[in-house]
């Protein structure tokens, strides 16, 4: 019934608006209402000689065609260089503006702060331009003239003259998937990528592996993968003791992580990778079960199964066992190779120490070193790999937990357990990413009665209570408050199996952190927000995207 009326209401929706999500932060119309006729076949031109600025010019073709059934060609325009100013003359400009000439020369329009991602649109007589300092920042642009046209096609598409000048509030505008504990394709992560840029985006947070499975390749130990990944069966409902007695698996090669890399690079996002250590780490212990702990009679505690359930495991790496370095470090070495991310992840998130308290080689590593609690002996595999990525020129990032035994002033602090771990963190001068559960955590409902998974992981989190995340909280003084580097929502997948279903929990709640991500806070009105949401999921009925049409 809800369903059919936002459809029939969805009808009257087709046409172009610049109240897009996230909202720009200034939209001025013309006074004279005139408006420019973005005609079948009109060129989208740039200038030549710069690659990323003619994936601009495809991507946006390519994006009115599907959304719109609206086709332009990009055209490079030779006569002017890339050093040199706008091309003239097409339906759609996309044109970079010399970042050290600002005010001081002619065209060269006086916004654009020191934000590489501002952009300006202009619909006027002459068509439609967008201009930035970065390609980044045309492409954002881009997203924006997209979501303005949104469905409505036909021979032509009549754009209101307008000036939009926008740029983001936070620098990391995070979105987090787990494909540990279910596998996802290869073309469904370029989707989700497709959908995280759509929404100005731009850090794809890669949770890699888990005790339900290792997921990424590693060619110098090719068994972590190909037996690693593999669970032999996955418990039914919430770990209910019924299992399903299929094998499950499924990992990503170097080839399509690179793959995955460079597609998110051209929609100017980076991929963190994440390998979580050392907690959750059943797929890489089934496989070399001598990097697990021994029981107190020095005896081997393995083997060790790929979990075929939920919850959080009690066996862990081995923080006694110098094996235990030596394969992080190789893994890592691969990752580093693979994802040319300055930012990598290493997780760090709940790491029972049951073990290292009975295990003999934990207790000879923390007499060694003079520790006095287990908790300690993480923080010195912190504090190891932290080094070692380092000296590779990567800046580490680490669940809260990290936090606990202290990091080292460059690492960054991904607070999930409440906001408290987050702000600890930013007096400490760690930059920090907050994403707390309560806000972020997309694998909760996001209605009290879904009937579309009636076993999850509990837990409420409807729209309505993401749009209301102040990711800087008040307690922090202004200088502590930079150290906010930006929100983020994590999507976990112990409940979430298909691609469809995963995308049904990421929409609308991205729309609502997209505008937390982007927009300043003193902007933000979730009525007006709300106001703008039939319009994108219409684009998303008519791009194939399942969401969550019901709002509470
Ligand atoms: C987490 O949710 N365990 C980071
Ligand atoms: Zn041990």
């Amino acid at each position: 019934m809800l369903f059919a009326s936002v459809l029939s209401c969805a009808a009257s929706l087709a046409q172009v608006s610049y109240d897009v999500i996230p909202l720009p932060r200034s939209v001025r119309p013309a006074a004279s209402g005139e408006a420019f006729s973005l005609v079948q076949g009109a060129t989208v031109t740039y200038a030549s000689g710069n690659d990323q600025m003619a994936s601009n010019a495809r991507l946006l073709a390519e994006y009115l065609k599907l959304d719109a059934g609206l086709e332009l060609t990009p055209k490079a325009d030779v006569k002017r260089s890339a050093k040199k100013n706008a091309p003239l003359g097409a339906a759609v400009t996309l044109r970079l503006v010399d970042p050290n000439a600002k005010t001081t020369k002619k065209n060269v329009p006086a916004f654009f702060s020191d934000s590489p991602e501002a952009y300006r649109l202009t619909v006027g007589a002459e068509g439609v331009t967008i201009e930035g300092t970065t390609e980044e920042a045309v492409f954002r642009g881009i997203q924006t003239l997209r979501k303005a046209i949104g469905t409505q096609g036909g021979e032509a598409v009549s754009l209101p003259f307008v000036t939009i000048e926008d740029e983001p509030r936070f620098t990391y505008r995070g979105v987090h998937f787990d494909t540990a504990r279910h596998y996802f394709p290869v073309d469904f992560i370029k989707q989700f990528l497709d959908v995280m840029a759509l929404h100005g985006c731009n850090q794809f947070h890669w949770h890699l592996t888990e005790d339900q499975g290792w997921r990424f390749e590693v060619k110098s130990m090719p068994e972590l993968a190909k037996k690693g990944s593999v669970r032999k069966t996955t418990v039914l409902g919430c770990n209910a003791g019924i299992y399903d007695g299929q094998p499950y698996g499924g990992y990503y090669t170097q080839q399509e992580c690179r793959e995955i890399v460079a597609y998110a690079a051209k929609l100017f996002i980076n991929v963190i990778p994440e390998i979580d250590l050392p907690g959750h780490m059943l797929g890489a212990l089934h496989v070399f079960p001598e990097l697990g702990c021994q029981n107190a009679d020095g005896t081997e505690h393995g083997p060790y199964e790929v979990w075929p359930h939920w919850g959080v495991s009690h066996d862990v790496l081995c923080a006694g066992n110098p094996k235990t370095l030596d394969f992080l470090k190789r893994v890592y070495d691969e990752l580093c190779d693979v994802f040319p991310s300055k930012l990598i992840h290493i997780g760090g998130d709940e790491c029972p120490r049951n073990r290292w308290k009975q295990c003999p080689r934990c207790q000879a590593k923390m007499k060694e070193l003079g520790l006095t609690r287990e908790a300690e002996l993480q923080t010195y595999i912190n504090k190891e790999m932290d080094r070692y990525l380092s000296a590779k020129g990567r800046t580490l990032i680490g669940w809260d937990e990290t936090l606990e035994g202290g990091l080292s002033e460059n690492a960054i602090v991904m607070s999930w357990r409440g906001m408290k771990g987050g702000i600890e963190a930013a007096r400490q001068h760690h930059r920090v990413i907050m994403t707390p559960t309560d806000w972020c955590y997309i694998d909760y409902y996001q209605l009290k009665n879904d009937r579309a998974q009636p076993q999850g992981i509990g837990g409420y989190v409807p729209v309505s209570k993401v749009y209301s995340l102040e990711p800087v909280p008040e307690e922090l003084s202004d200088e502590e408050a930079q150290y906010i580097l930006g929100p983020q929502v994590n999507l976990w997948t112990e409940y979430v199996g298909y691609p469809e279903h995963a995308m049904y929990m990421l929409l609308p709640r991205l729309d609502a952190i997209s505008e937390v991500q982007w927009m300043p806070k003193e902007q933000k009105d979730l009525e007006a927000f709300k106001a703008r949401l039939p319009r994108m999921l219409e684009l998303y009925r008519k791009l194939g995207y399942k969401y969550c049409y019901k709002q509470e």
